[in-house]
């Protein structure tokens, strides 16, 4: 039973309570929320973002009218600028006479492009040819058994060896869930193609390089007040790497000054989860959307300390100098006139209004609370010095408890840290057990920020736990003042990490049941906790015995051998993590999931590696040992 007060005062929900956190894992970025159907566009795919890539992936060759030539994607002094190396050179042989054209298919992510019938989409590309008189250039828009899904095919004009941005208008006659793009070029000499691109006219508020509609439509339904982005372990794994390295350039950290300004001119990298990330959903459309959903922009920056299954610590000051620099022009790039260096920036992209930053996370899920403390602090103290009304948000690292967590707390109140972020996927019966985890905080220490936490299944009952344990936030809203589920975005075909709010294919959308739970509060903020008293709390319906749930993540980088075992002894998991390179076991998300003799198994299969998060996958009962070797040294 519960007594209700209503003379009792709880305390204040704030305004900005809930939001959303948004990572590019599960390929919610390319291939997702940003709208743009061409998969490897700009041809920068290659071995490094994931071993099964070349700089053809997703392309194919196409011959029209028995035309013949080769297509090769080149690096050299021709290239369109210095961000965006590679293009795509074909050399035409001047066969199949006037009707004769010679290209590229691209077939787009998951079955292939999604075309709806009687919408616009627009066709771009830079190009460049060296046949005196010109080279036309086909471009048609077909489904997998390459009917035509338009009128007629675009036929555009190439003139002159310097780049130069052509395009054109299509309109879809059919629907298709299979559509491919065709480029082709007719008579004979070399073309140069690259960022070959098409965008639905239709995106998210009609916005130009935009959001595709019905998953930012579900977004916004949410009411976020605010927007975490853009990770996560996206954030600041890159800065693994030794930066005396010689790939280090190719493997640096996310530096979100590689993801403004013109699309063409924007690096890609390698994704910490195991593909190539295009960048042009970048910081100038992260805050643009936040904009637009109503929601306060959080950006969270490296801090040149690794967390997600490492623990690489960069030692070099200068980098670190460069680091808290570019975080100082992040907020200038936010916040400035549009009259400053950074601020003019923004403006020339067409915001010249400040885009009013106002919280800005340092760092994400650091392993090592000393080491990453230490460099939070020169941030901070950089920020705090420039922008005094910014809030810096520390972490606690990757567990809901321990010691790292118990360490990075005891650094974040000795100094009087404002906010301090928590992470945690549980299963749903540590959220109904933990509902008080919030009541015994210190309220004299650091606000807290739940940047990310679900309950580890995508099912009615995770939905439930995540509810009962939401009321537990909002209990301590004095002290709990963000809170955001994660991940947020999973492309059906491309899954890395489970459970998600919403899930996707190339056509359509739909929320989970944690979806609904999370709308249900975020568009139902109470201004004032009214407090109450329960005389008991209910049991659950199946009794439960044993440990519960047991996750735990066991990477190559850290551990030589792996087994996981049932109570009555049967094994579950054996893996001696052989032939691994740790490195690549950043990619913590990559591969599958399945289900072994009852253990829920994540295989890091195109790195060779293998992952375990041991547990029921029905999330029960069960009673699971977990032995390691640590890895010498
Ligand atoms: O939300 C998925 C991942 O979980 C995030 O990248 C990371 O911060 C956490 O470990």
């Amino acid at each position: 039973s519960l007594s209700i007060d209503p003379t009792r005062r709880g305390p204040a929900i704030s305004d900005t309570m809930y939001g959303i956190f948004f990572e590019d894992i599960n390929r919610a970025a390319d291939g997702g929320i940003y709208a743009e159907l061409v998969q490897n566009r700009s041809f920068e795919y290659s071995p490094v973002d994931n071993s099964s890539y070349t700089p053809l992936t997703a392309w194919t060759t196409t011959s029209i009218g028995g035309a013949t030539g080769t297509a090769e994607v080149i690096d050299d002094a021709d290239r369109l600028n210095e961000r965006n190396r590679h293009y795509l050179r074909l050399d035409l042989d001047g066969n199949g006479g006037a009707a004769g054209a010679y290209g590229v298919t691209n077939a787009g992510y998951n079955s292939g492009m999604c075309l709806e019938r009687g919408k616009k989409y627009d066709f771009s590309v830079w190009a460049r040819t060296d046949r005196e008189r010109g080279t036309p250039l086909t471009v048609t828009l077909s489904d997998e058994s390459e009917a035509s899904l338009t009128a007629k095919p675009l036929r555009l004009e190439l003139r002159g060896d310097r780049w130069v941005k052509y395009t054109g208008t299509f309109v879809a006659r059919a629907s298709s869930t299979t559509g491919r793009l065709t480029v082709a070029a007719g008579g004979a000499g070399t073309v140069r193609l690259d960022m070959v691109s098409l965008f639905p006219r239709e995106t998210y508020l009609n916005r130009p390089n935009g959001m595709r509609k019905d998953l930012a439509e579900k977004i916004a339904a949410l009411e976020p007040a605010f927007l975490r982005f853009p990770g996560g372990c996206i954030v600041n794994t890159g800065s693994m790497y030794p930066y005396e390295a010689p790939d280090w350039e190719r493997y640096r950290s996310y530096q979100w000054k590689d993801t403004i300004g013109p699309v063409e001119q924007r690096a890609t990298n390698a994704n910490f989860w195991g593909y190539n990330q295009s960048y042009g959903l970048g910081y100038y459309e992260y805050f643009r959307f936040a904009e637009d959903i109503g929601a306060m922009p959080l950006p969270v920056v490296p801090a040149l300390v690794t967390g997600c299954g490492e623990n690489h610590v960069t030692e070099d000051p200068e980098l670190l100098r460069h680091y808290v620099q570019d975080t100082l022009d992040l907020i200038e790039f936010a916040n400035g006139p549009a009259t400053s260096t950074w601020g003019r920036k923004r403006a020339e992209m067409g915001h010249p209004e400040p885009f009013g930053l106002t919280h800005i996370g340092v760092g994400n899920e650091e392993n090592l609370p000393e080491a990453f403390f230490e460099r939070f602090t020169q941030f901070r103290k950089a920020i705090e010095a420039e922008y005094p009304e910014i809030t810096v948000i520390s972490n606690s690292g990757p567990d809901d408890s321990g010691p790292i967590f118990e360490r990075a707390w005891e650094l974040n109140r000795s100094a009087n840290v404002d906010m301090v972020d928590e992470h945690y996927y549980n299963n749903p019966q540590w959220f109904l057990a933990n509902n008080d985890r919030y009541d015994s905080y210190d309220r004299n220490g650091p606000q807290v920020f739940l940047g990310e936490y679900a309950s580890k299944d995508n099912r009615f009952f995770n939905s439930l736990a995540e509810a009962a344990y939401m009321t537990g936030l909002e209990r301590n809203a004095d002290i709990v003042k963000l809170a955001s589920y994660a991940p947020l975005l999973a492309n059906v075909d491309y899954v890395q990490w489970r459970p998600d709010l919403i899930w996707f294919d190339n056509r359509t959308s739909w929320g989970s049941t944690s979806y609904e739970t999370q709308k249900l509060f975020m568009t139902n903020v109470g201004d004032e906790v009214v407090p109450s008293d329960a005389s008991s709390t209910p049991a659950p319906e199946t009794p439960i015995t044993g440990a519960i749930g047991l996750s735990t993540w066991a990477t190559s980088a850290a551990y030589d051998d792996v087994t996981v075992t049932a109570a009555d002894g049967r094994t579950l998991f054996d893996d001696d993590f052989s032939g691994g390179d740790a490195r690549w076991t950043r990619a913590t998300g990559r591969g599958s999931w399945s289900v072994e003799n009852g253990a829920y198994i994540q295989h890091d299969t195109a790195a060779e590696n293998t992952m375990v998060t041991a547990g029921d996958p029905t999330w029960s009962n069960y009673d699971l040992h977990v032995t390691a070797t640590k890895r010498s040294g």
